[in-house]
């Protein structure tokens, strides 16, 4: 495989995002729009000579956000249209190899029909990136003779009435051999109605030339919209998730609503997972064979072991859980929890940064934070690690088989050993021993006859 050149213009502001964001640095899945554009063309052009970002005005964050080695990123400024933005690129592009150019705003191109696009290019060719549109309006229209072959590109304000009709538009993204654009764009000039360097003005040369320009079609339409504002935004965001539930379907995960489901990132699901509505995976999850996941889920970078049952309104955020775990409704595994096999985690339970072995229990109403619990350990409704002493997070180490009286609080650093009882309400300042009953609490006292008071008049 030959390597491309490839341009990816950014330049433009994106005013009508109405952000001080810049535009290409808006998420799309969570993932920045030229991010999703820089992995189409890494993985469609399969070896890339140069990869060259035309950027502008605020671009800075964008450089700082998205710094990859391969990337030389080129400042355009003033911005002076497409052909001038190109220009800029040029000194960077292997002369050698063809240039295939993308625009940082156009985030969902299939990498399948760039590819074709790069087929269809060769060292005399120029290959174009054209879709019929209903509503052409705006775009540049594609002129062809009588004989179907491409002549030029007429921009909307440059054209006639019979051009305007064409409903054949150029999307902007194209493929051209790198020594004849080198030659080409020097000589673009601005006698146009908006005063630009028109880059679509490099077709009617490469006619003049002799070269063949063949069109290459989108499989949807939504492969070439751009974002320019919020809304476009968002239409996109929804063809990304439905397209990506539809592949977990295909994959056989059962989502109980293809349209409520979101996914940011990568989600990995072994045979048999069920998803009910209104989840939203983050980063990268892996849910192991049987899983369910109830409504209302967030997680975030954690792994589900196989079988294990998550109900409705749980948060998950780097997490790791062994199989046939039960956990929710409205818990929340925070950082660094790692469970064990048939670990129970109920209802309003936090974990965070604790190991928790197989077949324990937090039912209820607890938080277990910088803890080592061993097995079968069964942790009372409402306890607490009190990990934190304003100053210093310490550990709560609880043995196998220890039973945590309901109401307990375990002041950290404190260890409770094997087989250890530890009586509800217990404030537990020192190591409980194993096999024993410890318990901290007041005796319970009973006052015969005694009066509640009255109300004076
Ligand atoms: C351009 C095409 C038009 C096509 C349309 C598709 C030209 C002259 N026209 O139109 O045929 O139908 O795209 O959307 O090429 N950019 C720069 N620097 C500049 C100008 C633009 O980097 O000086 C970037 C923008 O950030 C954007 C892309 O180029 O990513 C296209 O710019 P935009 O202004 O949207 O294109 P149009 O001129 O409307
Ligand atoms: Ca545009």
């Amino acid at each position: 495989m030959i390597p491309m050149n490839v341009v990816i213009l950014a330049a433009g502001q994106g005013k009508r995002m109405r952000s001080a964001q810049p535009k290409v640095l808006h998420p799309l899945a969570g993932k920045a729009m030229l991010a999703h554009v820089l992995d189409a063309a890494r993985a469609a052009a399969g070896a890339v000579a140069h990869i060259c970002v035309v950027y502008g005005h605020g671009g800075e964050t964008v450089r700082a956000a998205l710094a990859c080695a391969d990337i030389t990123w080129v400042k355009q400024e003033p911005q002076l249209g497409t052909g001038h933005a190109v220009l800029q690129a040029l000194p960077h592009l292997d002369p050698a190899c063809r240039t295939l150019i993308l625009y940082g705003d156009v985030p969902l191109t299939r990498v399948a029909t760039l590819a074709r696009l790069i087929a269809a290019s060769t060292d005399d060719a120029l290959a174009l990136l054209t879709v019929r549109l209903d509503d052409a309006h705006g775009y540049g229209r594609i002129v062809r003779g009588k004989d179907g072959a491409i002549l030029r590109i007429v921009e909307e304000k440059d054209a006639d009435e019979a051009e305007r009709a064409i409903n054949e538009v150029n999307t902007g993204i194209l493929v051209a051999p790198t020594g004849r654009l080198a030659a080409w764009l020097p000589t673009l000039g601005q006698g146009n109605a908006q005063g630009e360097y028109y880059l679509t003005d490099i077709v009617a040369l490469a006619v003049a030339e002799g070269l063949a320009v063949r069109s290459v079609h989108p499989i949807d339409a939504w492969e070439v919209e751009g974002v320019n504002s919020k809304s476009q935004l968002a239409d996109l965001e929804r063809v990304y998730q439905v397209g990506h539930a539809a592949q977990l379907m295909e994959q056989g995960v059962q989502l109980a609503d293809p349209a409520r489901i979101d996914v940011r990132g990568e989600l990995v699901c072994g045979r048999d997972v069920f998803i009910d509505i209104n989840c939203l995976f983050e980063g990268r999850v892996v849910l192991g064979d049987n899983v369910t996941i109830g409504a209302n889920c967030v997680l975030k970078d954690s792994q589900v072991g196989a079988g294990s049952h998550i109900q409705p309104f749980s948060h998950f955020d780097q997490a790791v859980l062994g199989d046939d775990c039960r956990i929710g409704p409205y818990a929340r595994l925070r950082p660094g929890t790692d469970l064990g096999r048939d670990v129970h985690i109920g209802n309003f339970v936090e974990v965070k940064n604790s190991t928790i072995a197989d077949h324990s229990k937090a039912n209820h109403l607890s938080y277990v934070g910088d803890s080592t619990v061993g097995t079968r350990v069964n942790i009372g409704a409402g306890t607490i690690t009190c990990n934190y002493d304003g100053a210093n997070k310490h550990r709560t180490v609880i043995g196998d088989d220890a039973f945590i009286g309901s109401d307990t609080q375990l002041v950290a650093p404190v260890t409770v050993g094997r087989g250890a009882t530890l009586g509800a309400g217990t404030t537990l300042t020192s190591n409980a021993p194993p096999d024993s009953l410890t318990i901290s609490r007041a005796k319970q006292v009973t006052i015969p006859g005694w009066k509640r008071p009255v109300k004076t008049k």
